[in-house]
């Protein structure tokens, strides 16, 4: 087997997506290891989660630095020193410069609570619901310049009830996100795509390696 892609995720709060791909990478023919979780808010409890699970951790406080470049200066750093091939974006909830995505172009990838290009942004699911739309979910995409933008890898939609509240449709969302998340890094990590424009082709979830297929659909 090649060596096994070295992964950053970067998260600012609770981490649950963090966890899914934590656990997926745990499976020994999964094709990338989880080297390094970071972390823009030092009291992510995320990172205690991380900790636990034995990964090493960074807190990289973006309040103490002059602005993005520098704060993203030592997140570079950081992700030298553990020599990162790959970058998820998992609850990362601060804006990138232009430099910093595309020097990781190709590399760093992102969940969006949302069926991109609807619902970039913030509050997707009360927009979701403000709409009336009937299908919602997510979408993991290739990082780029424009914020929620970028060539899809893959997505999940789940049923909007007629009793749904934002919290009731984010906790289906979410159950989605888990699952998706680690068949995306999966996808990237193995090299076995195409990019051609926004248009990412990759095998159907059934054929991918057996530890990416965690309660894979095809
Ligand atoms: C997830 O729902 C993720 O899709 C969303 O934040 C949540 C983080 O939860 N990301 C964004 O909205 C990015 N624009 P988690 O910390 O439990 O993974």
């Amino acid at each position: 087997m090649t060596a096994r892609r070295r992964t950053a995720i970067l998260i600012s709060g609770r981490g649950s997506n963090m966890r899914s791909l934590v656990e997926a990478a745990r499976a020994p023919d999964f094709p990338a290891e989880v080297a390094l979780v970071a972390s823009n808010r030092p009291d992510a409890p995320g990172l205690t989660i991380a900790k636990q699970a034995g990964i090493a951790t960074a807190a990289v406080d973006h309040k103490i630095y002059a602005g993005r470049e520098e704060f993203e200066a030592s997140l570079q750093k950081l992700l030298d020193i553990h020599r990162i091939d790959l970058i998820c974006l998992a609850g990362f909830m601060r804006m990138l410069t232009a430099g910093f995505v595309e020097r990781w172009g190709g590399r760093m990838i992102n969940i969006h609570p949302a069926l991109l290009p609807a619902y970039r942004g913030l509050n997707t699911h009360e927009r979701a619901l403000a709409d009336g739309v009937k299908i919602h979910g997510c979408t993991v995409h290739f990082v780029v310049a424009g914020m929620d933008e970028g060539p899809i890898i893959a997505q999940a939609a789940v049923p909007v009830h007629d009793d749904d509240n934002a919290e009731t449709l984010a906790a289906r969302v979410l159950e989605e996100e888990h699952r998706l998340y680690p068949q995306a890094l999966c996808i990237l990590a193995s090299g076995d795509y195409t990019v051609d424009g926004n248009r990412v082709r990759s095998k159907l979830p059934g054929m991918l390696a057996p530890s990416c297929r965690i309660g894979a659909r095809d």
